[in-house]
C-alpha cells in the first residue's frame, strides 16, 4: 500500500489546478539541489512533473527529498502552483505549473541504475538485460499503448464484422513445411514432440470446415529461423480466415481493417482502395516483390536497347537469356567513388556481378565506367531510357532476371537512403498479387511452396500444374507498407484431391502426406466450403506506425538476434532430472551451465 495515496498523474496538472492540494506518486526521474531549494521531476507513465521543495518552509519534507536517489519510487503532497510566463517549461506538457511539496514520502528505494534512461549510447544488450528499466522510456511505455490501440481497434472492427476469435493450439503436430519448429518433447508419449505453431494455419482451414466462416484471432507463432530486425522467433499475428469468398473479399476486408486501424490509432485517413499490383510488375519495376512506392526511381530495362551490342559483359548476359537493367539515381552524379564501390560490393554479396555506372554531364554526355565500350546510339537510348539530365548518375546491373532484379531492387533502396529521398509519415499500402505458386528448390531439387502448401493455383493456370508447374500463378497476396511486407495470405484448396495432387508436386510421398496431413486431407472431404484468409504480422505493422527501426522495439520481452533473453538468460540449461523425465539425453555435455554462444 502507498504511504500516500494519488490525486492526480504526472502528466495532468495545468495552470488552472494552481492552488490546489495535490499528490503525486513515482520515479524520480531527476534530482537537484539548487542555492537551497531541491527541485525533482516526477515521472509516471502519463509524463513529468517538477516538484520544488523549501527547506526552509518544510524542513521535514526537504530532508526526506535530500536522500532520493535517481529512480526512487515517492510520493508528494503539495500546492500547485501555477508558473510565472516567463518560467514555462515548454518541453513539458506540465511545463506551466510547478509542484510546492509539503510532505514527501519515499515509497521504495532503487539500486543505482545500471544506464540512465534517456541516454542515447547504451548498449542494446544492456538494456534486454534490465528489460523492465527499459522499457520505463517514454518510447517503448508510448509504443506498447500504440500497440494496445491497434489490437484494439482490431478487434472492434472484426466483431462489429461478425468475425469470432478462437483460440487455437500451442502444443501442435509438426509439420514439414515452412521455418523450422520449435519442438516440445512430450513426456507422456517418449520420443514423441509437439510443435510450436508456426501459424495457426492448419486449425483456422479447419475451423472453416467446422462451419465458422469467419474467425480471427491475434496469434502467437514460433519460427526458428535466421533473425532480423524485423523478425522475432515468436511474434504475434492478425489471423484471420473466411468462408464462401474470393480474394477480393480478403483484400477489401483486410483494406477496411488497416484504414480502421490507422483512423482509431494514428488519427489518420488511407485512402482506400489500395494500390494492386501483380508480383511480376512489382519485381519489373521495383526489383522487390514488397515494393517501396514512397519515392519514385524505378527500374527500367535496357535489353531491348542492347540487344545487339558489341559490349561482351552485356552481351554474354543477354546471349545467355538474362536481362540489363537501370536505375536513374538523380542528381547523385557527384557520388565519390569510394560510394559506388561500396554499392558495387553489396551487389556482389547481394549474388550480383557487380554494378557498372555512367554520369551524365554537359549535353547529356555519359562518362563513367562502361561508356567507353558503347555506341552513341547505345548511350543515347540509355539516356532517353533512363530519363538522365545532367548531373544525375546511372547504376545499370546485367544479370539473369532474378539475380538482376533482387541486386538492382536492393541497390534502389540503398541509394534512395543515400540520397535522403524516402519521405517520413507517408504510409503507402499496396498489395502484390499473381505471386507465384511454386519455386524450384534446387538443393533439395523439389519444388517448394512459395506462400504454403494450401494456396489455391489460379484457375486459368491450373492445367499447368502438370507441364509447367513454375509457371503457375497462386491465388496469393500480399499486403505491403512502405516496402515492408505487413501481412500474406491467400485462396485455399479446399478439395481433397486438388491438396493431395499439390503434396505430390511439392514431393510429399503419398505415406507421408497421409502420416503429416492425414487430418486435412480427410477434413476436406467432409465438405469444407471454398475458403481462404490472410496474416497480419502485428508487431511489424506497429513498428511501422511507431517509426521504430525494429521490432524488438514494440515487444515487451524481446529475444535478441541470437534469439535468447538476456533478462532472464534463456534458453538455459535444465536438471538432468528433467531430461530424463522427457526420455531425452543431451549430446551437449555441459548443458547445464553452457550459456556461451548467447
Ligand atoms: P506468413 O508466413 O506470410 O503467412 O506470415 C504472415 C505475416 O507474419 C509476419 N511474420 C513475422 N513477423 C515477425 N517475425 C517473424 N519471424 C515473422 N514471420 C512472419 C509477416 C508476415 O507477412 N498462415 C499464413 C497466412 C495465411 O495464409 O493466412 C502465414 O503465416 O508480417
Amino acid at each position: 500500500m502507498p504511504v500516500m495515496k494519488r490525486s492526480h498523474h504526472c502528466g495532468e496538472l495545468r495552470p488552472q489546478h494552481a492552488g490546489q492540494t495535490v499528490t503525486l506518486s513515482g520515479w524520480v526521474h531527476r534530482n537537484r539541489n539548487l542555492g537551497g531549494l531541491i527541485f525533482i521531476d516526477l515521472r509516471d507513465r502519463e509524463g513529468v512533473t517538477q516538484i520544488m521543495v523549501d527547506p526552509k518552509e518544510f524542513p521535514a519534507a526537504a530532508a526526506v527529498a535530500e536522500g532520493v536517489r535517481e529512480e526512487f519510487v515517492i510520493s508528494v503532497r503539495g500546492l500547485v502552483h501555477a508558473r510565472p510566463e516567463t518560467m514555462v517549461n515548454k518541453n513539458l506538457a506540465t511545463g506551466g505549473v510547478e509542484l510546492w511539496a509539503a510532505e514527501v514520502a519515499v515509497e521504495n528505494r532503487s539500486n543505482p541504475m545500471p544506464f540512465h534512461l534517456e541516454d542515447a549510447n547504451v548498449s542494446e544488450d544492456l538494456r534486454l538485460k534490465y528489460r523492465y528499466l527499459d522499457m520505463r522510456r517514454s518510447s517503448i511505455g508510448r509504443n506498447l499503448r500504440l500497440r494496445h490501440r491497434i489490437t484494439n481497434a482490431a478487434r472492434n472492427y472484426f466483431d462489429e464484422q461478425g468475425f469470432v476469435d478462437v483460440e487455437t493450439p500451442i502444443l501442435c503436430k509438426s509439420t514439414p513445411e515452412g521455418a523450422r519448429d520449435y519442438l516440445v518433447p512430450s513426456r507422456v508419449h517418449p520420443g514423441k514432440f509437439y510443435a510450436l505453431p508456426q501459424a495457426p494455419q492448419q486449425y483456422k482451414q479447419l475451423l472453416m470446415v467446422a462451419g465458422i466462416e469467419r474467425y480471427y484471432q491475434i496469434a502467437r507463432c514460433f519460427r526458428d529461423e535466421d533473425l532480423r530486425a524485423d523478425r522475432q522467433p515468436e511474434f504475434t499475428q492478425i489471423d484471420i480466415e473466411m468462408s464462401f469468398i474470393d480474394q477480393d473479399d480478403i483484400i477489401t476486408l483486410v483494406e477496411n481493417l488497416l484504414a480502421r486501424v490507422m483512423k482509431d490509432a494514428k488519427e489518420m485517413t488511407v485512402p482506400t482502395p489500395f494500390p494492386r499490383m501483380t508480383w511480376r510488375e512489382a519485381m519489373e519495376r521495383y526489383g522487390s516483390d514488397k515494393p517501396d512506392t514512397r519515392f519514385g526511381m524505378e527500374i527500367a530495362d535496357l535489353s531491348p536497347a542492347l540487344k545487339n551490342t558489341g559490349f561482351t559483359a552485356f552481351k554474354g548476359v543477354l546471349d545467355a537469356g538474362g536481362v540489363v537493367n537501370i536505375i536513374n539515381a538523380n542528381g547523385l552524379g557527384e557520388a565519390s567513388r569510394k560510394q559506388i564501390d561500396h554499392w558495387t560490393d553489396n551487389a556482389k554479396k547481394n549474388g550480383g556481378k557487380g554494378l557498372a555506372w555512367l554520369k551524365v554531364g554537359e549535353g547529356n554526355a555519359l562518362t563513367g565506367s562502361i561508356a567507353k565500350f558503347l555506341t552513341p546510339e547505345e548511350l543515347a537510348e540509355i539516356v532517353r531510357i533512363s530519363q538522365a539530365a545532367k548531373g544525375d548518375l546511372l547504376l545499370v546491373v546485367a544479370d539473369q532476371w532474378p539475380v538482376a532484379k533482387n541486386v538492382i531492387g536492393r541497390l534502389r533502396l540503398e541509394v534512395a537512403e543515400f540520397a535522403k529521398v524516402i519521405p517520413a509519415d507517408t504510409y503507402n499500402f499496396l498489395w502484390v498479387t499473381e505471386f507465384p505458386l511454386l519455386e524450384y528448390d534446387a538443393e533439395n531439387k523439389h519444388w517448394s511452396a512459395v506462400h504454403h502448401p494450401f494456396t489455391r493455383p489460379l484457375a486459368e493456370d491450373l492445367a499447368k500444374l502438370d507441364t509447367d508447374p513454375g509457371a503457375v500463378r497462386a491465388a496469393a497476396y500480399d499486403v505491403v507498407l512502405n516496402g515492408t511486407e505487413l501481412g500474406g495470405g491467400s485462396v485455399r484448396i479446399h478439395e481433397t484431391d486438388l491438396q493431395a495432387k499439390m503434396f505430390g508436386i511439392l514431393g510429399v510421398s503419398d505415406e507421408d502426406a497421409r502420416l503429416k496431413f492425414g487430418h486435412i486431407l480427410d477434413a476436406l472431404a467432409f465438405g469444407a466450403p471454398p475458403h481462404g484468409g490472410l496474416a497480419i504480422g502485428l508487431d511489424r505493422l506497429v513498428m511501422l506506425l511507431c517509426g521504430a527501426s525494429s521490432i524488438r522495439d514494440v515487444i515487451a520481452f524481446p529475444k535478441t538476434a541470437k534469439a535468447s533473453c538476456l533478462m532472464t538468460d534463456s534458453p538455459s540449461g535444465v536438471d538432468p532430472k528433467q531430461l530424463a523425465e522427457l526420455s531425452i539425453r543431451s549430446t551437449v555435455t555441459d548443458s547445464l551451465t553452457d550459456s556461451a554462444n548467447r
